[in-house]
């Protein structure tokens, strides 16, 4: 009987291997015969760690299970899939907070053992990669192209026009570096990926380099992320032996090396050029550009620095077509995006959608209200850099132009909410602190103005001339947003003013408490 105990961090965090022991402890002693699989999280956190076992009707699920709920569901019969139990949920696929769901990129979380290219395989795995091998470079950035995939990291570029540019650099050593240092507040799609489907991403970094004609990859991994990198490091090894990687790909002929290399927990290593220091040994300052990595990148050679959610959107669009995945979305974003729901809300987790549904359908449809059960009051979308949205800002459908047209971003997809006991002045001053902490220091406008903004705040929540205060932020914010060199001192005044902009009645709340 196959069992499965995911084995990522979030489930680890909730005990999950005290969990898997206590099965198979408890299995050995009724002489059960199981066969325990540690599986990715398919996203549904409030219910890790959950449990899944293999039936003739399919799995069914149980969660959230703690170490002393074990004996109790091998007493109700769970390994034969009954529903008597308390945590029985039945069919993962039916969870409503699965079943609303579009998910391409996520196809896979949580279904199949991350490291096994069996697995892998069996749904759809490497698909994408033997068309690939049947197909010119220019080809296979068409495909892209015509998927109207934009970069997950944020930014929204186009990603078949960056893989145009890197293409159309004369031949030459070419890299393909996958941003993994995800770093925004309340994301963890990235991780998700890495740990739940790793081989996606290597398919999408191998296409990747077959399309421009790179033959080294490297993936810039958060030293935080400790599960991650064993499973990628155990994946990456597992390709290697059977073929996807290395010389002569699946016969081919064709090369493409990857490795891994950790960060060292800096915030700033996440925008690219700052990586790209820090990938070659020195320290993360970011670079000015011109020259665009694309041209000169890792080492002066032409480079393709994508997120991983970029990546893994590759393996799909070129197994179904590039049209297939355009199809879904609304305007100009096209294909789907990996919401990332948390802070004070009940069912955090991975939501996987197409472009266009407002924000308080997503809201309403999956968070199932917040954690303490007060009201919701703000929701800040798009990491630590993002704007802070009040109900009235709640019906934007979420697509990039209609974020940029009310001053927001939909950045790496994280949405993060605050209930009514939340003072909107303290966010605003984190929001600068921020950036106080996390600025690389190679421009003034980031460096001390962010260290003046927290100053200028501090005395507008202690009531010092509000007024005059005010108009001194907006004027900082505004040599922040235009004269900063790189997205964190040009964004930090998004979250900062929307924050003063949208809840003044905190102002004066700030005030009557420090008196
Ligand atoms: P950007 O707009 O300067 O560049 C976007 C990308 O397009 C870059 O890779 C750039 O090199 C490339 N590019 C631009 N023109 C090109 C051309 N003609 N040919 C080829 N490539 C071209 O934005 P940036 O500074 O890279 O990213 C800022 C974004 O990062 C923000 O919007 C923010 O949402 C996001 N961000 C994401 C975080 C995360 O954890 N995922 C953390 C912090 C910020
Ligand atoms: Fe460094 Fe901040 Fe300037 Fe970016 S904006 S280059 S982080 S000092």
């Amino acid at each position: 009987i196959k069992v499965y105990v995911p084995r990522d961090t979030t489930t680890l965090s909730l005990d999950g291997n005290r969990v898997a022991l206590e099965i198979i402890k408890e299995a050995e002693s009724r002489g059960e015969d199981i066969q325990l699989i540690r599986n990715g999280s398919r996203g549904v956190f409030w219910l890790e760690p959950m449990v899944e076992v293999e039936t003739n009707q399919g799995r069914v699920a149980y969660g959230p299970v703690e170490v002393r709920d074990v004996t109790r569901l091998f007493d109700a019969g769970f390994l034969a899939g009954s529903d008597s139990h308390k945590l029985s949920l039945g069919k993962p696929e039916e969870l409503p907070y699965l079943k609303k769901q579009q998910r391409l990129t996520f196809a896979r979380a949580g279904i199949i053992d991350p490291v096994s290219i069996d697995d892998y395989k069996a749904l759809e795995g490497f698909k994408g990669l033997a068309r690939s091998l049947q197909l010119t470079g220019q080809e296979i950035v068409d495909e892209v192209k015509a998927s109207g995939l934009r970069g997950r990291g944020g930014a929204a570029f186009p990603t078949g026009i960056k893989w145009q540019t890197v293409h159309d650099c004369p031949p030459d050593q070419k890299y393909i570096v996958c941003n993994a240092d995800e770093g925004d507040s309340g994301t963890f799609a990235d991780r998700m990926v890495m740990e739940a489907d790793p081989f996606m991403l290597i398919e999408g970094m191998t296409i990747a380099g077959l399309a421009v004609g790179a033959t080294q990859g490297y993936i810039y991994l958060r030293s935080e992320y400790p599960v991650a990198y064993d499973i990628l490091k155990e994946a990456i090894d597992n390709a290697y032996a059977a073929g996807y990687l290395g010389s002569d790909l699946l016969g081919s002929g064709k090369t493409f090396d990857l490795e891994v290399r950790l960060g060292a927990a800096a915030y700033i290593c996440g925008e690219e050029t700052s990586l790209l220091e820090s990938l070659e040994g020195k320290r993360g300052l970011v670079r000015f550009k011109p020259p665009l990595p694309a041209i000169e990148g890792l080492f002066g050679k032409p480079t393709i620095v994508n997120n991983v959610l970029s990546l893994a959107a590759v393996p799909y669009i070129m197994s179904e077509g590039g049209q297939a995945y355009a199809d879904y979305g609304m305007g100009r974003s096209r294909g789907t995006l990996p919401f990332q729901l948390a802070g004070n809300v009940q069912q955090g987790g991975l939501i996987e959608l197409a472009f266009g549904p407002t924000l308080r359908q997503l809201i309403d449809d999956f968070g199932g209200g917040t954690a303490s059960g007060r009201p919701m009051k703000a929701i800040q979308v798009g990491g630590p850099l993002g704007a802070y949205l009040p109900e009235s800002q709640w019906d934007t459908p979420l697509d990039y132009e209609a974020f940029a047209a009310i001053e927001a971003v939909l950045g790496h997809g994280g949405i993060v909410i605050f209930d009514d006991t939340v003072d909107m002045t303290e966010q605003a001053r984190f929001s600068m602190e921020f950036c106080v902490e996390e600025s690389c220091g190679k421009c003034t406008p980031c460096r001390i103005g962010s260290t003046r903004g927290v100053e200028v705040i501090d005395k507008i929540r202690s009531g010092v001339n509000v007024e005059a205060n005010l108009t001194l932020l907006d004027d900082l914010c505004d040599t922040m947003i235009h004269g900063s060199l790189c997205a964190m001192g040009g964004m930090t005044p998004f979250p900062v003013q929307s924050a003063f902009k949208h809840f003044p009645e905190d102002i004066d709340k700030a005030i009557a408490h420090s008196t």
